[in-house]
């Protein structure tokens, strides 16, 4: 049996049945973890031997940035900085870090009380065997000042297109305080130049997450958001491609007016998507689970909002966004169904957790051979 089989069974029923009690404990100290080994050039070297793919056939460039493979990685994994080269070393094309937020925030409450008093811990991640999570963290991360820092004092070692992810610090109440807090972000990210900034306008588990449904608060915040980058930028001489990211439960006039929205205000990308609250269908089974449902039964919904955003893009003419897929794209067959709806680039981020260290070799993998076929 090859090391890489022998790796991934025992990922698959030893580590990951052992590490599903708490996933976001897990995370956290696997990524404590990831941050001493990454000082380590050696070690870096070692994980890129081992796990890493180089070949000129899956480079791609978008945005101006050359990608050594369009399979990367999505926000919410490498979520305060450490962790980013290890992850580059594996193999994903590039990474988006964050969420981060201008505030530093803890997310949704880690305990509940009940009337009585009694106290009962959360369980804010969940993962299941068929392949879901469900995701009620609710954006805990430590503030842009601090995500940015971390990264800055690694960024020679991703050696890998990484982007921010960012959103308003949720709770903030009107738009205008949003819009404001976004712009402190901005300038925070603009001193490192980031490869490109994602705006996560659908973040379906925090207290925002009623308001960034409507869609005249989300058109509000991209155009916020490129007005700030445009300043910065015209200060700055430094030009930086702006992402929307988006959810997965909009409406095709919403998707719509999202992307007349980007071309105006010079989006360079959309990325859908986020994960979902709906529960019909598959989802049925998870309705007891508050949060952002992700892994293949996100797939469909997914597929048919990158539909809608290719269809739209075309309609609205000008020069074409750039379409990055997200949600449920665990294996070659899903990426080239939804390259075939429009996507250039891919990100993953449930179907990396499930497929662990050997995730990205056989993605990229697949991929190269696709072309000898
Ligand atoms: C544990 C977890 C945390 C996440 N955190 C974020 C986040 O902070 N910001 C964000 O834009 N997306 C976040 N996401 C969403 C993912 O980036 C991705 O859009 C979604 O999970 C769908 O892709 P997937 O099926 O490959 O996971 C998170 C997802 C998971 C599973």
């Amino acid at each position: 049996m090859s090391k890489e089989r022998f790796a991934n069974l025992l990922y698959k029923h030893a580590i990951l049945p052992v590490t599903s009690f708490d996933p976001e404990a897990t995370h956290d100290l696997l990524f404590k973890v990831f941050s001493r080994f990454e000082k380590s050039d050696l070690f870096l070297k070692a994980v890129k031997q081992e796990f890493g793919i180089e070949d000129r056939k899956l480079v791609v460039e978008m945005m101006g940035i050359e990608f050594p493979s369009p399979i990367l990685l999505a926000a919410g994994i490498v979520k305060y900085g450490p962790g980013a080269c290890i992850i580059a070393a594996m193999g994903a094309g590039g990474e988006d870090i964050g969420t981060f937020t201008f505030q530093k925030t803890d997310g949704n409450p880690k305990v509940e009380t009940f009337p009585d008093g009694r106290k009962v811990k959360v369980k804010r991640i969940r993962r299941f065997p068929d392949g879901t999570i469900v995701n009620w963290m609710g954006l805990p991360n430590l503030g842009t000042e601090k995500g940015v820092e971390n990264i800055k004092n690694v960024q020679d070692k991703i050696c890998k297109p990484f982007g921010f992810n960012l959103a308003p610090t949720p709770g903030l109440g009107d738009i205008e305080s949003s819009v404001a807090d976004l712009r402190q972000s901005l300038e925070i990210v603009y001193r490192i130049h980031p490869s490109w900034n994602t705006l996560n306008l659908h973040c379906p588990n925090t207290l925002d997450s009623e308001k960034q449904k409507r869609i005249d608060e989300a058109v509000q915040t991209m155009r916020g958001f490129a007005k700030a980058a445009d300043t910065i930028e015209a200060r700055t001489g430094i030009i930086i491609p702006k992402i929307a990211k988006i959810g997965p439960d909009m409406t095709p006039e919403d998707i719509k007016l999202i992307v007349l929205t980007a071309k105006e205000c010079n989006f360079q990308a959309i990325k859908a998507t986020n994960t979902t609250t709906d529960r019909t269908g598959e989802r049925e089974k998870y309705a007891a689970y508050k949060g952002g449902l992700s892994g293949p039964l996100l797939f469909e919904r997914s597929l048919s909002t990158m539909e809608q955003v290719t269809k739209f893009d075309r309609e609205l003419g000008g020069d074409p966004l750039v379409k990055i897929a997200c949600g449920g794209i665990g294996s070659f067959d899903k990426l080239k169904k939804i390259q075939r709806a429009g996507a250039d680039l891919f990100e993953c981020a449930t179907p990396f957790i499930f497929g662990g260290p050997y995730f990205w070799k056989r993605m990229n993998r697949d991929y190269l051979n696709s072309f000898r076929i």
